[in-house]
């Protein structure tokens, strides 16, 4: 008898998807801009707040429905953003705080939803905080990381001991004023900042509710594995050296040379995640709105998960799943490609969402790390597989790394290689080229003489202009994904996977009924698939949605047991009942 009450609450459990639900996050389109390089509004070469807010329909079109936004702090540059002078401040060629709050009225219109980016993990050496420390004010000189260095041989003054910054070199800088060193894990420019000191903690906390209190509906959290150190008490008061990796042995300056044992991971990191939930919770207590908080983190997928949270501290909604950047790429196989898929979903907790990242400014577009006939395919993987759907500004129309030359390299990841010839592997200009929007001057980026970056070559051919009105272009495939993404299958429905063949991988979303199969082909090779091997897949299919290079066209209808692909070629059917 009892059984008989208990069932329906049981499949709502295992179901765990149940239809009412869904968060707006977890359903929507999340669109990364790079606001130096989106829209420039004044013509100085450089993109701004303006430009993105005149730029806010273009993501209604294509169905975003949420951007995060790169730093737009006042800033030096040094980082482009990611060292930043002022936490409460817009970047002055980025526009003004008037500027921003039109952003955000225009964005609520249009019910788009702004992310800001948090980088809790250093600020600038040119800021009021860092020049206070420099004048011995206590309060700020604790803000920072700071150490002695160490007397060699020679009766030089060396530092303190072996650790790297990610970008290269020491990641120590003697300042003369306090006769110490600073810690910079990232560029001499963004100093540390100190964790074991609670003020540090709590001005985090209140750079988010400043925001919070500005109307932006949450963050992406830059760098977070970098956020503590250990605590040097633990070591008899002196930073311990890092082990060898035993990688990079011919270049020991490079950030890969060290096992960073010391510098990352460490346990007071999760844990200062979930306080920060704790002030998204205080928000959400008072107005019931869910802020979204994402952190960026490169890292094993056991660590990975931690971020979600755990025992009974709740942590970030989405630590970013990177598996389709750094495992898998032009060259994998349709087996890897699935290993890389399945790693995310198999790790991440039952309760939690997977999300799919293809792209972002730290590497290079997909287009140039996959292939330009992969465009669509991998917009399929991420628009359709089960989660949050994130998209780098370009990948919806295909945009290809830019060229930079050694002279125009601006990204300290590169020009600190000190190589003329192999820094454009480091350098990450090329994915932050400016917006292709039409075949104008500057790709309609700019009326500037000279862009910040140079427009990527072949932006005559490949910009939204142009594919907007073109019927099988990459944006069209974009948007009709966007709308596909909205069905229950879609939106609430189970997931299976196959590599086919070495080439060729495709997924099944299935809800109530409905059932469709999605196919990427990897490579130029043509086939002839039986996809019966999926269960409920028989008899006719129907062309729904398909790459530009398909020869197919949406209602053709297929054979089940015998589907023709073509090189590169990638589409959705739907199984017909
Ligand atoms: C993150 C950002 C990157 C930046 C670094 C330091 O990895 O994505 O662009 O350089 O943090 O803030
Ligand atoms: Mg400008
Ligand atoms: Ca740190």
């Amino acid at each position: 008898m009892k059984s008989v009450y208990l069932l329906p609450l049981l499949l709502v459990l295992v179901q765990g998807n149940s239809e009412t639900e869904k968060e707006w996050w977890e359903t929507t389109i999340f669109y990364q801009i790079y606001p130096r390089s989106f829209m420039d509004s004044d013509g100085d070469g450089i993109g701004d707040l303006n430009g993105i807010t005149s730029k806010l329909e273009y993501l209604k079109e294509i169905g975003v429905g949420a951007t995060w936004l790169s730093p737009m702090f006042s800033s030096p540059m040094y980082d482009f953003g990611y060292d930043i002078a002022d936490f409460y401040d817009v970047h002055h060629e980025y526009g003004t705080m008037e500027d921003f709050e039109r952003l955000i009225a225009k964005a609520n219109e249009l019910d788009i939803k702004i992310i800001l980016d948090l980088v809790p993990n250093h600020g600038s050496n040119e800021s009021e905080w860092f020049d206070k420390a420099l004048q011995g004010d206590e309060k700020y000189y604790d803000y920072f990381v700071w150490e002695d260095g160490v007397v060699d041989e020679n009766g030089d003054m060396q530092p303190p001991n072996n650790w790297l910054s990610v970008f290269r070199k020491s990641a120590w800088e003697y300042r003369e004023e306090v006769g110490k060193y600073y810690l910079h894990q990232f560029v001499i420019g963004q100093p540390d900042f100190n964790y074991r000191n609670p003020d540090v903690v709590e001005e985090m906390k209140n750079v988010i509710r400043f925001w919070f209190d500005k109307g932006v509906a949450g963050f992406r959290i830059d760098a977070i594995a970098h956020l503590f150190e250990v605590d040097k008490e633990d070591f008899g008061g002196k930073y311990p050296d890092e082990p060898i990796s035993g990688n990079n042995l011919d270049d020991p300056l490079n950030y890969g040379y060290l096992n960073h044992i010391y510098t990352t991971d460490q346990q007071e990191t999760y844990d200062m995640v979930y306080q920060w939930r704790d002030v998204y919770e205080e928000y959400k207590a008072k107005d019931d709105f869910s802020r979204v908080m994402m952190v960026e983190i490169y890292a094993s997928p056991q660590k990975t998960m931690k971020y979600f949270g755990e025992g009974d501290r709740i942590g970030a909604h989405m630590p970013f799943n990177f598996a389709l950047i750094s495992d898998v790429n032009g060259e994998s196989t349709a087996a890897e490609i699935k290993y890389a898929v399945d790693k995310f979903l198999t790790f991440k907790p039952l309760d939690k969402l997977a999300n799919w990242v293809t792209g972002n400014h730290d590497n290079n577009r997909v287009a140039s790390r996959y292939s330009p006939k992969i465009v669509d395919g991998m917009n399929m993987l991420v628009l359709l597989l089960p989660g949050v759907a994130v998209t780098y500004m370009g990948e919806e129309i295909g945009m290809v790394d830019g060229y930079v030359s050694w002279e125009d390299t601006v990204d300290p990841s590169g020009c600190n290689t000190d190589d003329p010839i192999n820094y454009w592997q480091a350098s990450r200009d090329p994915e932050r080229t400016p917006f292709q929007w039409s075949s104008e001057k500057n790709a309609g980026f700019s009326t500037a003489d000279k862009t910040w970056l140079p427009v990527a070559e072949g932006y005559e051919n490949l910009n939204v202009e142009v594919q907007r009105d073109v019927e099988r272009s990459h944006l069209n495939v974009y948007k009709a994904l966007a709308q596909l993404r909205s069905e229950p299958a879609f939106r609430y429905g189970r997931y299976e996977s196959v590599a086919l063949n070495g080439d060729v991988f495709a997924f099944r979303r299935w809800y109530n009924g409905e059932n469709y199969v999605i196919l990427v082909n990897f490579r130029d090779e043509s086939y002839t698939i039986d996809l019966s091997y999926f269960e409920n897949v028989n008899g006719e299919l129907e062309v729904v949605l398909t790459s530009i290079q398909s020869p197919k066209n949406n209602g053709d209808m297929l054979n089940a047991s015998a589907v023709e692909i073509v090189g590169s070629e990638s589409f959705v059917v739907k199984v017909k009942a």
